[in-house]
Order: structure tokens, then sequence, then C-alpha cells
């Protein structure tokens, strides 16, 4: 038995789960964490992207044993101004459509809007690029990161 403790979240979480388990599986099937979805498995799609140390990450190649100690936020957790920006701009725009993809974008324009509050479509093409879509909803999502980065930008940021 494993005696890796995550901080998923903000609570500290003793897993069961051997070892070399992907984050993924741990937070899906043992913290029961469904909202982070698997999609290649192959660290390819960017479906299972979470924060970890509030960077995005891809959590289906990542083996719990590495990760003690370092904060994990899922879709689930995610909380702040650049988070609420972005899932008010979601909304608005009617971003998603099957929404397999969607937590791992969202995960991952809010660490794109943490770290570059107004982002270009350059930053945002870099930063977006390994989180697939294969309902095509890009234009969308690129539209709802300027939204939510003049959202942020209209409370001061
Ligand atoms: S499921 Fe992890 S990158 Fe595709
Ligand atoms: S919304 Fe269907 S895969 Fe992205």
């Amino acid at each position: 038995m494993s005696q890796v403790a995550l901080n998923v979240n903000g609570i500290q979480q003793k897993i069961d789960s051997p070892t070399d388990t992907p984050l993924l599986w741990v937070l899906r099937d043992e913290l029961n964490l469904t909202g982070t979805k698997f999609g290649c498995g192959a660290s390819l799609c960017g479906a299972c992207t979470v924060l970890i140390d509030g960077v995005a990450s891809r959590s289906c190649q990542r083996p719990v044993s590495s990760l003690s100690g370092q904060p994990i936020q899922t879709i689930e957790g995610l909380d702040g101004k650049e988070a609420n920006a972005i899932r008010a701009a979601w909304r608005e725009l009617n971003v998603v459509q099957c929404g397999w993809c969607q937590s791992g974008q969202i995960v991952a324009a809010t660490a794109l809007l943490t770290k570059s509050p107004a982002p270009s479509d350059l930053q945002i093409d870099q930063a977006m690029s390994g989180n697939l879509c294969r309902c095509g909803t890009y234009s969308r999502i690129k539209k709802a990161i300027h939204m939510a980065a003049q959202t942020l930008k209209s409370l001061g940021q």
C-alpha cells in the first residue's frame, strides 16, 4: 500500500493506490473527482489537465509518488478571480459542445490568465496548443479567454 499523501483542492488525502498509479486514475477512481477526463492517456490531448503547483499539467502521466507535498487543483477546486472570469466567459459564449475536453481547457485557460492577464492571440495559441478539442471549439475558446481578460481588466487587474 502507498504511503503517498496528496494535497488535492486544499485537502490532504491519504492515497491507497500503488505509488506508480498516474494521478488521473487516483483523482477519478479513488477520490471520485471525475471532472478531470481521460482522453488519450499519453500526454497528447490535454483532457486530463490539472494544476500542479499552479502549473497546467497532464495528470495521466504523473505517478502519484512524484506529487507528495505539491498542491493539486482539479476543475472541482478551481477558484479565484481568473477561474471565475473564465467560467463566466465560457457560459456567456456557449463554448462547450460535447464537453469532454472542457475541464482541461478551463484549467489551462485559468493557468494562462493567472500568468498573463491580457494574453495575445499568439500567447493563447501557445498556451492552449496542447489541449485538443475534437468538436472544434477553438475559436470560441479564444474569444472566451479574451472576454475573461477584459473582465479581469475591468476589475483592475
Ligand atoms: S488523457 Fe492526458 S493528455 Fe490525454
Ligand atoms: S467540446 Fe467536444 S471535445 Fe471539446
